[in-house]
């Protein structure tokens, strides 16, 4: 019999109603919708508005791929994941809520902070609980608002995040089925840890000074540096996820990477030797959702049927810490009654 491993069974996205296009951000950046599209292809992004958190947008996510993953009665979930950068509280952790309000009962719930890289972070970690045999099922959401930590005068990073969340449903099954997870690759590099931060509202500051620095709430972004370990980090993660797997480049159907600059993805398939057809893109309309643009990216695309049963789908990530990680997994067959998962 096939080793066990986990298996995609439900995937859902949601973006806040809110769309701002590049037109329509503040006068005050001096940016323009001609610059913004042809450095990093993003048109548009989603922004949460006032009282909306990034609980909230998970719900919706994680409701969306539960329905999706149509569990019978006697199905648990037991495990739910949040990765997020931007959780609703510094304490305690967003999961529990969000599992309470998803009715999931007394499911581990847990967050997980690696930056950009969260969601695939998160999925390593829920693949590696159900193959151990620590739960059945797993609620894996990426989710963020990223509107609520960026200064409104700072131009580079400004334009580029949206708020939004992705969820995916895995199940414990075996190695054989379409929709298992068959690698992973995970790696950090915390020197380079001033390459994007907030720098306030943890202890470090709080050990520092009593009263906060406003500006320290912000994101901070060294973009071009960014850029550059990107590329590299996800190229050398992505070859290694195929290595363990056992796949040529050649037989990867679609090249799911983090969606933080057309133009990265774009370099990152020229250096992985693949063609452009199969780069999986949604930031045109999304803008960089952090831990909650691969599933997004996923459901978008399933959303538009372009992945087929058995599809090989190659998932890779990178972001603030430094964080970087791979997954390669294949898609799932659908289940009657359903259009994808
Ligand atoms: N509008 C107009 N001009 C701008 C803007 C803007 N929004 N932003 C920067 N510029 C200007 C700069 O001032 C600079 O002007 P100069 O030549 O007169 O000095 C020029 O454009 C070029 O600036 P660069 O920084 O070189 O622009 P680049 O092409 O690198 O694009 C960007 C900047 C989009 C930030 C890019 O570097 C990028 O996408 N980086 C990666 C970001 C990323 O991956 N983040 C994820 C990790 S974050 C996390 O995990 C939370």
């Amino acid at each position: 019999m096939a080793a066990r491993a986990a298996v995609l069974t439900g995937l859902g996205g949601y973006l806040p109603p809110r769309t701002v296009t590049n037109d329509e951000l503040p006068r005050q950046l001096d940016t323009s919708d001609e610059w913004i599209r042809r450095r990093t292809g993003i048109r548009q992004r989603h922004w949460a508005g006032p009282g909306v958190s990034t609980g909230d947008l998970a719900v919706e996510a994680g409701h969306r791929a539960l329905r999706s993953a149509a569990l019978g009665t006697g199905d648990t979930v037991g495990m739910v994941i949040v990765a997020t950068t931007t959780p609703d509280h510094p304490c305690p952790a967003t999961a529990p809520d969000v599992a309470a309000r998803l009715g999931l009962g007394q499911a581990a719930a847990f967050d997980l902070a690696a930056g950009c890289s969260g969601f695939v972070y998160a999925l390593a970690t829920a693949a590696a609980a159900l193959t151990a045999g620590h739960a059945e099922h797993a609620l894996v959401i990426g989710a963020e608002t990223f509107s609520t930590v960026l200064d409104p005068a700072d131009r580079t990073t400004a334009v580029i995040f949206g708020d939004g969340a992705g969820a995916v449903v895995l199940r414990a099954g075996t190695r054989d089925e379409p929709g298992a997870v068959l690698a992973v690759d995970l790696g950090a590099d915390g020197t380079g840890k001033d390459f994007a931060s907030i720098p306030g509202g943890g202890a470090r500051e709080r050990s520092l000074r009593p009263e906060p620095n406003p500006d320290d709430r912000y994101l901070r972004m060294r973009g071009k540096e960014i850029f550059t370990h990107a590329v590299h980090r996800m190229e050398h993660s992505s070859a290694a996820a195929l290595a363990t797997v056992g796949w040529h480049v050649d037989e990867v159907d679609h090249l799911v990477g983090h969606q933080a600059n057309l133009r990265i993805l774009h370099a990152l398939a020229r250096q992985l030797g693949m063609d452009r057809q199969r780069v999986v893109s949604h930031i045109q309309q999304a803008g960089n959702t952090s831990a909650a643009s691969i599933p997004l990216a996923l459901a978008d695309a399933a959303a538009r049927h372009r992945f087929q049963a058995h599809d090989r789908l190659l998932l890779t990530a990178f972001g603030a810490g430094l964080t970087w990680g791979s997954a390669a997994l294949t898609w799932p067959a659908p289940t009657p009654g359903r259009a994808h998962p």
